[in-house]
């Protein structure tokens, strides 16, 4: 039996900074830390995204230079989002061995090689309807999209690709892409599932930043947001179809499936804390309501406690200048 108070009292351990830091059961360390970054094509200015207070697209023209300024500052993993000038009915460019995805993954690997490098693999930023696949009706045709996120895969897995990250939300889509990479060769090259990606409103301002052009809505492929159940085996499934990372996609409001997930699955576990997460922590700082430095660092150690093992956040190069 724990000691009860007057004999216990919690505030022992809490008198110093010191003590304080050694009975920390939670931290943050920059390779925790995964940034998503937008690049555009056939541009030589960084644009500052209105969104986003304090993030800009990257000129594809200027890629290398970023991602040298990126690894000096400590950052161990990028997240690359292009934003095509070259879009179409399919998204073809996306599966272009000389395409932006394979483009911006070549870059970086050459400029700063051990960065892990994780491209984003989905056809939204690069169709001209600004679906995660091929149209029919109204919706995503499910199979036919998972071939060619399969192609895709394979074409960035060539350009250097350390990880494979799916975030299209087809169903089977992580075994197609195993399955395609396997018979490319690439048995080695890991796929980080956007495992139980919602249909959130948190997304706004990315979908402003990467320029997609989507009318109506994911909801028949991204997941209701009030299933918890459902969101557990959205995880699991993508675990025997063979994913070796999973994620929850957004985090705040998701910290009860990090929690279910962590119990269910020894997989490594990813958070992606939104651009309309971003969005309301700099929002609300700049208006000077909270401290956005605590704001950050609490609301990480959240998704950490929960169990996340990794996190994407436009705030890691802001964390690694910070110091961690
Ligand atoms: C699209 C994609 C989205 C994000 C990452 N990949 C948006 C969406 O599903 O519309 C969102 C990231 C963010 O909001 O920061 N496959
Ligand atoms: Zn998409």
């Amino acid at each position: 039996m724990p000691a009860q108070f007057p004999q216990a009292r919690l505030r022992r351990l809490r008198r110093s900074e010191a003590l304080r830091d050694i009975v920390r059961e939670t931290t943050l360390r920059a390779e925790h830390l995964v940034y998503p970054i937008f690049v555009e094509e056939d541009c030589d200015e960084f644009t500052p995204i209105a969104g986003m207070p304090g993030q800009s697209r990257v000129p594809e023209s200027k890629l290398a230079d970023e991602a040298r300024r990126l690894s000096q500052l400590g950052l161990r993993s990028i997240m690359p989002f292009g934003i095509s000038h070259h879009k179409d009915e399919h998204g073809s460019d996306a599966m272009d061995e000389n395409g932006l995805v394979s483009r911006m993954v070549r870059t970086i690997k050459e400029a700063a090689p051990d960065m892990v490098v994780i491209p984003d693999i989905c056809f939204c930023e690069y169709t001209s309807h600004g679906h995660c696949g091929i149209l029919k009706g109204n919706t995503v045709d499910n199979d036919l999209t998972i071939n060619n996120l399969g192609i895709q895969a394979v074409a960035a897995a060539r350009a250097g690709a350390d990880i494979i990250a799916p975030s299209a939300a087809q169903d089977g889509q992580v075994a197609a892409i195993r399955q395609a990479l396997d018979a490319a060769g690439f048995d080695d090259i890991p796929i980080m599932a956007y495992s139980t990606k919602l249909a959130s409103a948190l997304y706004g301002p990315f979908r402003e930043a990467a320029g997609t052009e989507l009318k109506g809505d994911r909801k028949t492929y991204q997941m209701d947001p009030m299933n918890r159940r459902e969101a557990l085996r959205e995880s699991l499934m993508d675990e025997a179809e063979g994913a070796d990372l999973l994620m929850v996609k957004p985090a705040l409001a998701y910290l009860d499936i990090m929690a279910d997930i962590r119990r269910n699955s020894l997989l490594p576990l990813a958070a992606y804390q939104v651009s309309g997460e971003y969005a309301m922590i700099k929002f609300a700082a700049e208006q000077g309501v909270i401290d956005e430095s605590a704001v950050v660092r609490e609301t990480l150690g959240s998704m950490r406690r929960a169990g996340a093992d990794l996190i994407m956040t436009y705030f890691a190069p802001q964390l690694l200048e910070e110091g961690l």
